[in-house]
């Protein structure tokens, strides 16, 4: 029982650790991505959000005796992905944006389903609900890149392309 109470204390600091990198990225991308007002909007908002989970992670951890670690203990394998998304030159940085969060996004509901059902493994039930309820936070940012892939995509290669034609006269 100790092991398995170590066990979900090590994943909620994975999962603090997530979303500060989560944060990061999510404040890196909204401060390009003036020309689309609508994603920006949705991402002001998740950022709201993912504020909110990290303090409800700090809760959940205080409440079992023990403390988040900080950024380092974060896995980095997005990292790559990560630093695509926050790239100045690319010219193509909301679509690079929008896979590497709908990317991410997915990474968290993948987390918390495992961490819900290891805090039910473990009795912690107000650590469950806690889980379940950020997932389902997550699961709706994630729906909401999924249903303005197509638009956002198109409109910027339409913006490219009329910049283009512009540039050649
Ligand atoms: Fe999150």
């Amino acid at each position: 029982m100790a092991d398995m109470d170590e066990r979900l204390n090590q994943w909620l600091r994975d999962a603090h650790a997530m979303e500060l990198q989560a944060e990061h990225m999510l404040n890196g991308l909204a401060g390009r991505i003036e020309s689309y007002p609508e994603l920006g909007t949705r991402i002001d908002q998740h950022i709201v959000e993912t504020q909110s989970q990290k303090q409800r992670l700090e809760a959940c951890l205080q409440r079992r005796g023990t403390s988040p670690s900080g950024m380092k203990d974060f896995a980095g394998q997005f990292t790559a992905l990560m630093q695509t998304a926050g790239g100045v030159l690319a010219g193509d940085e909301v679509v690079k944006g929008l896979l590497a969060g709908y990317t991410f996004e997915h990474m968290e509901i993948g987390s918390y389903r495992i961490l819900a059902a290891g805090a039910e493994a473990a009795g912690d039930m107000e650590t469950a609900r806690v889980c379940e309820e950020i997932c389902r936070e997550e699961e709706a940012m994630a729906s909401w890149l999924l249903d303005h892939c197509r638009e956002i995509t198109q409109a910027h290669l339409m913006r490219h392309a009329t910049e283009s034609e512009t540039a050649k006269r």
